[in-house]
């Protein structure tokens, strides 16, 4: 068993699970702002940021597991062969027969960082991110389905107020069918004040693609702990397989989308047209996310990690309003706050849910 480490005093839990909360925000705001401040023709390939994010982090987890491995057994002692040996250790784990369960969590969750570009690009940020809650709702269902979970009645209530407050959200932003947004240049940015190009969103299409992005959430976190679960193998070496098998599906949509250009440019200056600061601080948020999301996992849990989820909602709320002017609407504020005390409300201890409601429902 793991002891909790801590980072200057604090257990790395907390620390962790702040930083995932920030980097939600931070996401949604990057990430829409790479999307939405320059002219489509002009934009960088979503396909090219999701493969960028899997090559990353896959690489990162390499290093981190094969340090694990070296570290346990003492590679710097025994000099280069000690790290050799380490080396052919931690692939040997990477290719352990069981390494094909990662395939399906790896395919859905490529999936979603996909669909999660096509949201960001047609919702405010906001909205995005109160509409997200909705996998809340999707990986409880799976629970229940796969891991046999036993949901008490407060959850399944919270997860009511959860669909309603989502609801009322989304019928404010669905109401016009186009949105034009000039104003998502951030307040005193150079783009600011120049009328060069209008943003078209479309919020049938961005509710869509958010929707398709909570199931594959739900599915692939749960499916994600099954596998976790149900071995011994290491956080990071699960990661590293992850990002493997992820490979394909990242690749396939980009020959897909743009064999003309790579025929034309190459395949490097294909991958990285039209690939700026904006594209690459996305990347980066990505990957930090992805880590930091595989460390609460490790050191916290899920119900933590929809805490993280919920605060990052007013992280975004607030930094939407400095930066990009999104006005703060009667049904926005309602909606928002009833998807806030339902996650509150679904992250209650047991021994701390409401009296009266904590028996638990047959499944
Ligand atoms: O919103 P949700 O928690 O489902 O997002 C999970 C995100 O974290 C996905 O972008 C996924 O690629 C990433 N992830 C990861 N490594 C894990 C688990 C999730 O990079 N072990």
């Amino acid at each position: 068993v793991d002891s909790q480490p801590t980072i200057c005093g604090m257990p790395l839990k907390y620390v962790s699970l702040v930083t995932l909360a920030v980097q939600n925000a931070a996401l949604s705001i990057v990430m829409h702002y790479s999307r939405v401040s320059t002219p489509a023709a002009q934009s960088y390939s979503p396909a090219s940021a999701v493969l960028l994010n899997e090559l990353l982090k896959g690489s990162i987890s390499f290093v981190v597991a094969f340090l694990r491995v070296a570290d346990a057994s003492d590679a710097s002692g025994r000099g280069l062969m000690g790290w050799w040996s380490s080396l052919r250790r931690v692939c040997r784990e990477i290719f352990s027969p069981d390494c094909w369960k990662l395939s399906i969590p790896a395919i859905l969750y490529v999936v979603q960082n996909s669909l999660q570009f096509v949201a960001i690009s047609n919702l405010p940020v906001a909205t995005f991110q109160v509409t997200y809650q909705m996998k809340i709702l999707t990986t409880a269902a799976f629970s229940v389905m796969l891991l046999r979970k036993k949901l008490t009645s407060t959850k399944w209530l919270s997860l009511f107020f959860l669909a309603i407050g989502v609801g009322i959200v989304q019928i404010q932003s669905g109401s016009t069918n186009h949105i034009p947004v000039r104003h998502s240049m951030p307040v005193g940015s150079a783009h600011e004040s120049a009328p060069l190009h209008i943003h078209i969103m479309s919020p049938l299409k961005g509710f869509g693609a958010v929707t398709a992005a909570c199931f594959t959430s739900g599915l692939a976190g749960v499916y994600f702990e099954m596998v976790l679960k149900n071995s011994k193998a290491d956080l990071w070496v699960r990661n590293v397989q992850l990002s493997l098998f992820s490979l394909v599906p990242a690749v396939l949509p980009i020959f897909w989308e743009s064999s003309p250009t790579y025929a034309r440019d190459g395949i490097i200056s294909g991958l990285f047209r039209n690939f700026g600061g904006w594209a690459w601080a996305t990347v980066m948020v990505q990957v930090f996310g992805g880590l930091v999301t595989a460390i609460v996992i490790k050191y916290s849990d899920n119900i933590l990690k929809g805490f993280a989820t919920s605060l990052s909602i007013v992280l975004s709320f607030l930094a939407s309003v400095a930066l990009f002017g999104f006005r703060i609407t009667p049904s926005f504020l309602i909606g928002s706050t009833t998807v806030l005390v339902a996650t509150w409300m679904y992250n209650q201890p047991p021994g701390k849910e409401l009296v009266g409601i904590t028996s638990v429902m047959p499944v």
